[in-house]
This record gives C-alpha cells, sequence and structure tokens, in this order.
C-alpha cells in the first residue's frame, strides 16, 4: 500500500486528478470506476481544467460508478447520475453513454445489480477504482455487515450514512433508506485502487480500515488485500 499524506483538500485533489490523468494518459481506453460524495469533488474540479487544456482526453474512456440511491430520478438534482454529470461529465470530453451509473429506479432492482456486474465483466473489469470512504467504513455503499457482500447489491443504509448524507437533502426524512452498490469482487478486481479521505473526522476510521484487523464490520479494511492501492489523506 502506497499511503500519502498531504496538507490539505487541494493537494489531496491534484495528486489523485494526476493519478488519473496518469491512467487515462497511459491506457486512454480505461475503465475508471467512479465515486460521488463530498470528497471527489476537488479532483474532478481539476480534471475538468486539464482536460479543457487538452492535456487529458476522456474520449475513450468508459466509466462505471459505484452506487446510486433507490427510488430517485435520474433529473433529481441528489441522485448520484445527476451529481457524475454536473460534478464532471458535462465538463469534460467523455461520451455520455460510456458513464454507467446503477439504475435505483430499475423495476427489477435484482436483475439491474446482476447486468452490472456482468457489464464490468464484459469490458474487461476496472483499469483504476476512485474510493472515498464513509465515516462508519463503507466503501460503495457496503455497509458494515457481518460478511463481505459480493456482487452488486441492494443495501440498507445505516442510520450514520443516512445521518451523514442528510446534508445534502432538505431533511434528514428525504434522504433515501435504500441504495445499489457494486460489491466487492467488482471494487477488489479493480487493477489499481486510489482511495482518497479528507478531514479530521476520518482520520480514525481511516486508521483502523487500513492499519486494523480485515473485518467486515469496517468494509474498507478488505482493501489492505488489494496489491495496488494508493491512499491520499488529508487532515485538514
Ligand atoms: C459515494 C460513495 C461513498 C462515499 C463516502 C464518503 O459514491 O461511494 O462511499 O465515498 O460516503 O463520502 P464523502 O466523500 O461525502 O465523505
Amino acid at each position: 500500500m502506497k499511503f500519502i499524506k498531504v496538507k490539505n483538500y487541494e493537494q489531496m485533489s491534484r495528486q489523485a486528478a494526476n493519478i488519473i490523468s496518469a491512467q487515462v494518459i497511459i491506457k486512454p481506453d480505461s475503465v475508471l470506476g467512479l465515486a460521488t460524495g463530498s470528497t471527489p469533488i476537488g479532483t474532478y474540479k481539476q480534471l475538468i481544467k486539464w482536460c479543457q487544456k487538452g492535456d487529458v482526453d476522456f474520449s475513450e474512456v468508459t466509466s462505471v460508478n459505484l452506487d446510486e440511491y433507490v427510488g430517485l430520478d435520474i433529473e433529481n438534482d441528489q441522485s448520484y447520475r445527476y451529481f457524475m454529470n454536473t460534478n464532471f461529465f458535462d465538463s469534460i470530453n467523455i461520451k455520455k453513454e460510456n458513464t454507467y451509473v446503477p439504475n435505483g429506479k430499475a423495476d427489477n432492482l435484482e436483475e439491474e445489480c446482476a447486468n452490472y456486474d456482468a457489464f464490468i465483466k464484459s469490458i474487461g473489469g476496472i483499469d483504476l477504482q476512485l474510493l472515498g470512504i464513509g465515516l462508519d467504513g463503507h466503501i460503495g455503499f457496503n455497509e458494515p455487515a457481518d460478511c463481505f457482500e459480493k456482487n452488486t447489491h441492494v443495501v440498507d443504509l445505516h442510520e450514520s450514512t443516512i445521518k451523514a448524507n442528510a446534508r445534502f437533502f432538505e431533511s434528514v426524512d428525504d434522504v433515501p433508506k435504500k441504495a445499489v452498490t457494486m460489491g466487492m469482487v467488482s471494487i477488489m478486481q479493480a487493477k489499481k485502487i486510489l482511495l482518497i479521505a479528507n478531514g479530521k473526522n476520518k482520520e480514525e476510521i481511516l486508521n483502523k480500515a487500513l492499519f486494523g484487523p480485515i473485518t467486515p464490520e469496517i468494509p474498507a479494511s478488505i482493501l489492505q488485500l488489494h496489491p495496488d492501492i494508493t491512499v491520499i489523506f488529508s487532515e485538514e
């Protein structure tokens, strides 16, 4: 594991953007696994700048997102599809049809989950997976549980996750209670993983996840078993 501690959010974002753009420059048709949340926004902003300057080209990239709330329309400004469009895809030269986010409005969610995994497999898996970490140690929406969930699945969000995400909604009651999330197989089979975290409040869970016992009670702890993971942490 490569652990990089940086001074502030800007440095974290810049370093993460460097790693992602290096990936795309070396392999223009990379499959990028992407995350939402507040942590990667600066990374996406930096990548947008470089793309608009012509320094990085996303025209051959395919992206697969980690997760989506169940029940939100893609036009809903809290859906993860909306987040990705407005914070990243609309401002770079990626082909929209090559961007994939689980469909949380699918009539048959089980089928949607199975199809999502089959699709990721069919395109050869993920080259570089960008991850954030939740305060309870979740990655994607793989919440603390008795066992690691292998496949893309529907998950009941934990109370702490609902509370943490309430900041994006009018009230805590508006936060969806379920989500579709990629499981551990697609994440762990990514050729490279880039985990970014920022803020003092993430330090404790990050330490537990990266240096404590590997347990499904801290889902991110499974990342210790990945052969090529870079972690960038800013405590500010
Ligand atoms: C979002 C995701 C989540 C977030 C995590 C941290 O797609 O997969 O696991 O990465 O909840 O969120 P922030 O960055 O808002 O602290």
